[in-house]
Parts: structure tokens; sequence; C-alpha cells
């Protein structure tokens, strides 16, 4: 055993959806990724994947409650055993972290790449864990950003992949049978995708979905909800993280092309009202753009009503109302956060479990009248919106994308890592409490945010506060950092230390495990 974790955890064990995963049966011989058989799946079928929304209201005053108290951090005593651990168990790690830093501009390439006190370099992805190059194993929250709801490296995918790769490679150039069938089934689950176009992320994917809307409204203005994350492309490095920031991380992007971006507030729909009434009066709005859990996820999360508030504004103003369900889908079930909240948007972005975890995940969706504006081929003469990629919806992330979203069908992996994120959260809020912390712990679903600093929620809503909360959300980001750092060393791979995203793979008993190491680290502040 080689994490922190006190007796009190017990170590890792290997779950027996990892030993799943190793085995070479195929999809047929192994009849869930699951863990307790095809009993299990039957009763797994039901399981809702957004079992229940959170009260809002009641969380924004514990939001408010956390961020206008003094931090609770790892204590100064702590902090020097968390950070010995790595010294003493990840030397692996370090020296490529080292080589890396040397050829790699700050030795990490990934913006996820958790690097405090250096990036952990993963050898094995199995099922809930992965293995460093040192040996350690960790409990996997951090999903490479959320895509393998599946779990790691699950076998029916691989085993499809392989096949694929022995018959035509990752990539042509041409039409691949499974561009059709992942596509079909997409759209046979999403209420609002009548077509599909795939690209090869979801900040492809939302730069081709606004450069659609513009396209299609010949309006130019896009409102996008402050906080949320929409990919990096140059208009949308714009109210990134915490809401009104406007420009504070575009450096390097002039201002022409944030010229047309703005942002509200979440939750706000008469702030959104009064933005689209302004921007009528100049040309009009062609789309509102958001996450519809909220921003980051839901690291702000939306009152229940807020998207349908949205919908109405946008069929008033005539603007499209576009989803970036790049974490929603499939997340939120497979009809994504649309089908649970019963709002139809004219655009969907996603990404992330679109290829099931493969590369190249990105794709537009949306009504077809709207998506015939995509129209591709080289010999069109149509009035488009010119987007592409070499490598989008190459036949290898296609068959990946295919067979998981088939995965998820048959194993309802939406609703059972849903239940593993309601225990984890159940878990936590037990911990919290017992120990007088004043931490926030919720989920939607499988999402479970852990608001222990409470950087991402500080109010920024003027810019005298932003001023003023400058030295605030430093302290606060170190001790975010700290906290992810004391996770590691438990053996629990976080997102960043402040959410955690589960899936398929998660059984009570790799939930529990996790528990007792939460416990742990908590102990510790
Ligand atoms: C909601 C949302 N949209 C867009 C993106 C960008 O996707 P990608 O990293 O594939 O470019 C992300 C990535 O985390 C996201 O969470």
């Amino acid at each position: 055993m080689s994490s922190l974790a006190s007796s009190s955890s017990s170590p890792p064990s290997p779950s027996p959806s990892a030993s799943a995963s190793s085995s070479p049966a195929s999809p047929s011989a192994t009849p869930s990724l699951a863990t307790d058989g095809p009993a299990r799946e039957t009763a797994d079928a039901d399981l809702p994947a957004v079992p229940t929304w959170p009260d809002t209201h009641a969380l924004y005053e514990r939001f408010a409650a956390l961020v206008n108290q003094p931090m609770r951090p790892i204590r100064p005593d702590a902090m020097p055993k968390v950070l010995r651990w790595f010294d003493e168990h990840c030397a692996g790690s370090k020296r490529l972290a080292e080589r890396a830093a040397t050829v790699i501009p700050g030795g990490v390439q990934h913006n996820l790449a958790f690097n405090h006190p250096f990036p952990l370099a993963i050898a094995q992805a199995r099922g809930a864990h992965l293995t460093d190059v040192d040996g350690n194993r960790y409990i996997d929250f951090l999903q490479a950003g959320g895509p393998t709801l599946l779990g790691s490296n699950p076998p029916a995918v691989r085993e499809a992949v392989q096949a694929l790769l022995d018959d035509c490679g990752p990539v042509t150039g041409l039409l691949h049978a499974y561009e059709v069938e992942l596509a079909e089934r997409v759209c046979r689950h999403m209420p609002g995708v009548e077509m599909l176009r795939m690209l090869g992320s979801g900040t492809e994917a939302v730069m081709g979905a606004v450069r659609l809307a513009r396209t299609f409204t010949r309006r130019q203005r896009v409102i996008k909800i402050g906080g949320a994350y929409h990919g990096w492309s140059d208009q949308l490095v714009y109210g990134m993280r915490l809401p009104k920031t406007g420009r504070m991380e575009a450096t390097g992007i002039p201002r022409g092309a944030t010229a047309h971006t703005q942002e509200c507030l979440p939750n706000d729909p008469e702030a959104l009202r009064r933005l689209l009434r302004w921007n009528r009066l100049r040309g009009g709005t062609a789309a509102v753009l958001l996450e519809p859990f909220g921003p980051e996820s839901g690291t702000r999360p939306v009152h229940r009503e807020f998207n349908a508030q949205v919908r109405a504004l946008c069929d008033e103003f005539g603007a499209l109302l576009i989803f970036d369900e790049v974490v929603t889908g499939f997340r939120a079930g497979l009809g994504g956060a649309q089908a649970y909240f019963g709002v139809t948007p004219d655009l969907t972005v996603l990404g992330k479990c679109l290829a099931g975890g493969y590369p190249m995940a990105g794709a537009i969706g949306g009504k077809r009248e709207i998506m015939m504006s995509l129209v591709g081929g080289i010999g069109t003469t149509s009035r488009r919106a010119f987007v592409g990629g070499t490598l989008s919806a190459n036949p290898l992330s296609c068959v990946a994308g295919y067979h998981a979203l088939l995965e998820a069908e048959r194993t309802n992996a939406p609703g059972v890592a849903a239940r593993a994120g309601d225990r984890l959260r159940r878990g936590l809020e037990e911990i919290i409490e017992r120990r007088g912390l004043p931490y926030v712990a919720y989920n939607i679903g499988s999402i479970v945010h852990l608001q222990t600093s409470g950087v991402l929620l500080l109010d920024t809503s003027s810019l005298w506060k932003l001023f003023r909360l400058k030295d605030e959300a430093r302290r606060r980001k170190h001790m975010m950092e700290e906290m992810g750092a004391a996770f590691t060393a438990h053996g629990l791979i976080s997102v960043a230390g402040s959410r955690l995203y589960t899936s398929l793979a998660d059984t009570d008993a790799v939930i529990d495990d996790a528990l007792n190491r939460f416990d742990d680290v908590m102990a510790l502040t």
C-alpha cells in the first residue's frame, strides 16, 4: 500500500470491474462492466442519471457562508508530510516531470494535469483505478476530465477499436459506416439533435456552433453565462471560471475577437432579458450559449427553472439557444441535460463522452434547418459556415463513440454512475458534518462537487469586488491545490481538488474505500 491513508482506510483493492477490464473476454462473454453480473444490470436499468436536483437556493447560502469565513486548509504541520509522500513514493513521476519541464512548457500539456507538487505519470488505467509509473494505485475521480463514463479502458470499446484498427486503421478521409451509426444513435437519444457534424474537440465544436448560429441568424452577438468554460477559442476566453471577469484571461487575444461576446450572471434571467433588449437595438443576438447544469459543470448550479427561462427569452428575441453538453452529454443521461430538463436547444455541442474517452471528441448537433448551413463537401456552393478538420469524424473516434454509447445504453452507465455519485456525496456530507467543517459537497448525478476553498464561488460580480478579491482568490486557489495534493497522497485523484466524476466502474466498495480516504484527508484540516 502506497498512499498516505491511515489504518482506517483499507488499501485500494482491485475492484471487480478492474479485473473485468483486464480480461480479454469478448463483450458477449462479459455481460456487464458493472460488478455484480446480470442481476445488477437488470436492477440498474431504471436508475436515473440525475436522481435529484439539488436545492440550489440552500446551496448558494452555504457557498456564501463558505467564502465569508476564514479558509480551513490542510494544517501547516500536516502539509509537509503530504509533500514528503510524493518525494518518497513518486520518484519515477518526479524524474519524468523534470524531463518534461525541459521540453514541454510548464511540464504539462493538458489543462487538467494536476501539477502540485509535480505531475503524476500514469502507467495503467483500468475500471475505477489508475496506477502511476511507481506502482501507486489511485481511485480515479478525474475520469480524464469527464469522458470515461464507463470507467477506464472498458473492454467492449477497446475490442471494437482494435478490430477496426485491424481492418482500416484510424483514418481514411472517406465515409465510414461507424460515422453514420454514431450520428444515428445520438440523434435517436437527444431531442434537439436531428443532424450531427463531428469535429475534433469541444472547443472546436463550440467555435463551429457559434459560427453556425451567426451564419443562420445573420447576427453577431453571443451571450454566454459568466463563469462557464466553453473551450479556449479566441471568442470564448471571456468570463471564464469566475463570472464578470470578461477578458481577464484573454492574453494574446485581440479585443476584436471578443468584441461580440457578452456575459450574463448565472441564474439571472432579468439581466439576460436586459442584454437581449439592448442587443436588439444594435442588430440582435445570434445565440445564448450555456452549460445546462450551470457554469463549470454545475460549480454554480442553475436553479431548476433557469434553462426553460432562457429558452423562452431566446424565442422572444429570436436568438438561438446553444446547450454546451460537452460534460452533460451523456452524464445527464443519454438524452443529455436537454432531455432531463425537457428544454430543447436549437444547437447542441458535444465532446468528451462522445468518443468514449478516445481522441477527437467533438460535435455540433441541432435542428435540420440550421444544421444544413454546415453542409460539407468540396462541391457545395451553398452559403455555409465553414468548419472542418482532417482527422475529425475518423473511424477510430466513431467506432469508440458508437460502442461506448451502446455500452452505456446496455449498462445504464449514467444511472449507475449517478448512484455512485449520490453515495459519494452522502458520505462526504457525513464527514463534513461530523468534523464540523465549512466545506460544501453536492452532486448532480455523476458530477460531485466538493467545495473546500470556495475559490470558484467568490463574488466577482463587479470590478471593485474583483479587484478586492485578487489576493483572496490566490490564497484560496493555493488551498485547493493543497487539498488536491493531499487527496492524491491518500490515493484519490480529483479534478483539481474540487470536483469528482464517478463512473460505471464505481462500485459501493470503491466509493466506501474512497470515503475512508477522504475522511483521513479531512482529519488533517
Ligand atoms: C462545458 C465544456 N465545454 C467545452 C469544453 C472544451 O472541450 P475540449 O477540452 O474537448 O476542447 C469543455 C472542456 O472541459 C467543457 O467542460
